[in-house]
């Protein structure tokens, strides 16, 4: 067996594409799990897992354990699908809004990792200085988001992209996300990149069922694809 070859690769691809909420969330979870000092004896909050395939590559690929928590996916469907996979004492499962009360101890977590879910909740001062408590001091924040490649002022959007966008996309670049984290003095940036798998994550998407996928076809054939990333960043814990 190649050394090399991902997991995503190898994985069920109709399970995935039937699962998918957005870009293949577990080739996105991978690329970034692979730079990240992840061991079994973890514990790692995947915040917005949505159907919870970045949670399934957690728990298989690293043998953690993962509380996988979401506001719109009900811990009945997930805990359906983790049981299916026998992941049941590996993911631990809650419905949690992070605008509202994080139901979490201090100190517990040595890993909050969120793909494809934080510009929904933290595109604002407030919410790191509010999930740090929960991470283990020198723990690490790793958040995957679909974003622009640079920054586009009100009404400058690329024509390709324009008759498409619509707030609740919330794409922001590198720069807006940098900006972000660097006011929050409990943190401090230790990776931020554009991610490798944004085109092949974005293509696997586009081959789902369902009618969120399908709608992006369109866009993605007017060409506005070519202004989208996946920004990576992750953050540790200095106080
Ligand atoms: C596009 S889906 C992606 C789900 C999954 N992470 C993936 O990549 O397949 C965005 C997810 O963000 C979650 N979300 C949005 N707002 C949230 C909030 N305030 N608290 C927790 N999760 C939230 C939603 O429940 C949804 O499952």
């Amino acid at each position: 067996m190649n050394k090399n070859a991902l997991f995503t690769d190898n994985y069920d691809i109709s399970f995935l594409l039937e699962t998918m909420m957005g870009p293949n969330a577990m080739r996105i979870v991978e690329e970034m799990a692979n730079m990240l000092p992840i061991s079994p004896d973890m514990r790692i909050l995947d915040l917005g897992c949505g159907t919870g395939i970045s949670s399934i590559l957690l728990a298989e690929k690293y043998d953690v354990t993962v509380f996988a928590a979401d506001l719109w996916i009900s811990p009945t469907e997930n805990a359906q699908r983790f049981s299916r996979l026998g992941l049941d004492s590996k993911i631990i499962l809650l419905q949690v809004d992070a605008t509202k009360e994080i139901p979490f101890a201090h100190e517990y977590f040595d890993m909050i990792i969120s793909v494809d879910a934080y510009q929904y909740f933290g595109g604002n001062q407030a919410m790191l200085p509010k999930l740090l408590p929960f991470v283990k001091t020198g723990g690490l924040i790793a958040v995957a988001i679909p974003g622009f490649i640079q920054d586009y002022p009100e009404g400058q959007l690329p024509e390709e992209a324009q008759p498409f966008w619509a707030p609740d996309w919330y794409f922001y670049s590198c720069n807006w996300w940098k900006a972000l984290w660097e006011k929050e003095p409990g943190i401090t940036i230790t990776m931020l990149r554009e991610m490798d798998a944004c085109q092949q994550a974005w293509d696997e998407y586009l081959q789902s069922p369902s009618w969120h996928a399908q709608k992006m076809i369109p866009i993605m054939q007017a060409g506005a694809g070519k202004y989208f990333n996946i920004i990576q960043i992750v953050g540790r814990k200095v106080s």
